[in-house]
């Protein structure tokens, strides 16, 4: 099972879409083993997003990032990042695909929502930027064998 961090942006808390958003990670099948509401700082900011440095829109992020309060999750799943990517839709709101969190509910290429991570290595290093490790749970879910279609398999 593959583990991928994921972010509801200041202004997904703003409009009151935390439950809706939630929702469709649960209701996809993605286990969450972490979860945390908290307001980042700038530096933590600018440390998730490294890899965008020296980018034009980098310090807005930065400053969008921190400005108010977010959602941390931990999810898990099979395929988890690429399935939390596709969940969330393309970068910018108002290109997304209708279906997709950006864009069902998304305008604006920055105000995008939620944030995924986009590898297996970037999942881990932010995952790590923001818990503890010994705080993800273990706990596995016990719709599992619905999920995943594997009766007979790891669970039993
Ligand atoms: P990126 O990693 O390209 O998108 P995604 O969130 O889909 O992985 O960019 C990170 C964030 O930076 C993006 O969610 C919003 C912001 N951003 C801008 O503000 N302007 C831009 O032109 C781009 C590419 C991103
Ligand atoms: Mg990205």
């Amino acid at each position: 099972m593959q583990r991928t961090l994921a972010i509801i942006k200041p202004d997904a808390v703003q409009r009151r879409l935390i439950g809706k958003i939630i929702s469709r990670l649960e209701e996809k099948g993605l286990e969450i083993i972490a979860l945390k509401m908290t307001t980042i700082s700038e530096d933590m900011a600018r440390e998730n997003y490294s890899v965008h440095e020296g980018k034009e829109y980098f310090d807005k992020l930065v400053k969008f990032m921190a400005s108010g309060p977010v959602v941390i999750l931990v999810l898990r799943g099979k395929n988890a990042i690429e399935v939390t990517r596709r969940l969330m839709g393309s970068t910018s709101g108002h290109e997304a695909d209708a279906g997709t969190i950006r864009g069902d509910y998304a305008m604006s290429g920055r105000f995008n929502l939620i944030h995924g991570s986009d590898s297996v290595e970037t999942a881990e290093r932010e995952i790590s930027l923001f818990f503890e490790n010994e705080t993800l749970l273990e706990h596995e879910m016990s719709d599992l064998r619905w999920v995943y279609d594997m009766p007979g398999e790891n669970l039993f």
